[in-house]
């Protein structure tokens, strides 16, 4: 179903922190000049709805599946719950509108496609070709390393992908990056008189940290389980729990490792469901005490031996947001880190180099914000899509 001039759109979850990422992005784009925003809510229904608004200027329930029904198209930040409950009701409740989400309850929907335009832009167009209205943000950690080298992928050369993530607290919400920065001021804290001795010993300054980590209250842990600040979880989301044996390729992966190679797959439209082989992808997921971008060190078995310059030259030229870093120590420590990526749309791609292990397995280092590219982006790039077409 095409959208019609000026199309009402519903943003649901657009307080929280990657609704408010997303307004921002739709306000530099200037996306709502081409729409009219209906805004809702789940918790301040008939409140008023902020400056973006044109003609709705009251908001909505975020449950009410009538007010839900009006609109062409629908924009939920509001997470996986939200579309469990109200997305099969709209749905049997007649409603032919497109649904755009971030949330991973419809992602792996024979329907849906994981939008991700820059790389699967055919799938896309495909699935609207044949009706499609089911438009699901991938995975942050996926979504940020397509955007790096997808270009090796569009080009048949990956005969496999090992993914060693660095991942950042903002994955786990906004309440796991406060955590994050209170720790580390309570382990400042700790030893700030020390520290302001220069003639202080350093192992003492140790054993006070590690003794005030290991002496976290729950309360202080509560997001995360476990200190964070000074240290890395290497466990993201669920256990799977697969039930394979433990010598089975997949057995003990944690469900975030699980998204690498299922969601990868899903996006380049191949593998299960699209009648090819998958491309198998694994590796482990860490989390590590960055605020809001995603880090990744990749291993790759090409295809075939390609020189290093060429599959830097096709990387840098795969979409207008990845960036080639050279592999210097200068350019890598400047540019290829969460503090220079933060609040960017750059995809820095570096490393890139052979591996010891033979011309075919190449290494590369690529990082993304979360929020943006990992969530935001390719929701607003949806809509825009819907819109122009
Ligand atoms: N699962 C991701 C994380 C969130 O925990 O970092 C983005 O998909």
């Amino acid at each position: 179903m095409a959208l019609s001039k000026n199309p009402l759109v519903g943003l649901v979850g657009w307080r929280g922190m990657v609704g408010s990422v997303l307004m921002d992005r739709m306000q530099a784009e200037n996306d709502f000049a081409l729409i009219e925003p209906l805004f809702f809510s789940t918790s301040n229904a008939g409140g008023a709805a902020p400056a973006q608004a044109k003609n709705e200027t009251t908001l909505q329930s975020g449950y009410d599946i009538d007010a839900l029904k009006r609109c062409e198209a629908i924009i939920s930040c509001q997470g996986g719950d939200y579309t469990s409950e109200v997305y099969p009701k709209l749905r049997a409740a007649g409603w032919t509108g497109h649904w755009i989400d971030a949330a991973s309850t419809l992602r792996m929907d024979p329907k849906a496609v994981i939008v991700l335009d820059p790389v699967n832009m055919p799938v896309i167009q495909s699935s609207l070709a044949a009706g499609g209205r089911d438009w699901i943000g991938g995975n942050c950690t996926v979504s940020c390393m397509l955007m790096g080298v997808g270009a090796l992928y569009k080009a048949g050369l990956v005969e496999w992908m090992s993914t060693q993530t660095y991942q950042a607290a903002s994955g786990g919400g906004a309440q796991h990056m406060r955590e994050l920065l209170t720790q580390y001021g309570t382990l400042n804290a700790e030893v700030k008189a020390l520290l302001d001795d220069p003639k202080s010993a350093i192992l003492e300054i140790d054993r006070k940290v590690i003794a005030k980590q290991r002496s976290l209250s729950a309360a202080e842990t509560a997001n995360f389980g476990v200190p964070l600040g000074g240290s890395l979880i290497p466990w993201i989301d669920k256990d799977l729990g697969i039930g394979k044996g433990r010598d089975e390729p997949g057995w003990g992966q944690s469900k975030e490792e699980w998204k690498g190679m299922a969601e990868t797959n899903k996006i380049l439209g191949q593998g299960e469901g699209f009648g090819s082989a998958a491309i198998p992808v694994d590796g482990f997921c860490v989390r590590v005490g960055a605020m809001r971008c995603h880090s990744q060190a990749l291993t790759f078995k090409l295809t075939k031996d390609v020189p290093v310059a060429d599959l830097e030259a096709m990387i840098a030229a795969d979409n207008p947001w990845v960036k080639l870093v050279p592999n210097t120590r200068e350019a890598t420590i400047q540019d290829l880190t969460p503090v220079a990526v933060t609040g960017t749309m750059t995809i820095p791609v570096g490393r890139v180099r052979k591996l010891a292990m033979g011309p075919a397995y190449v290494g590369a280092f690529t990082i993304g914000d979360q929020l943006l590219w990992g969530a935001a982006e390719p929701l607003r790039r949806m809509l825009r899509i819907l819109i122009e077409r």
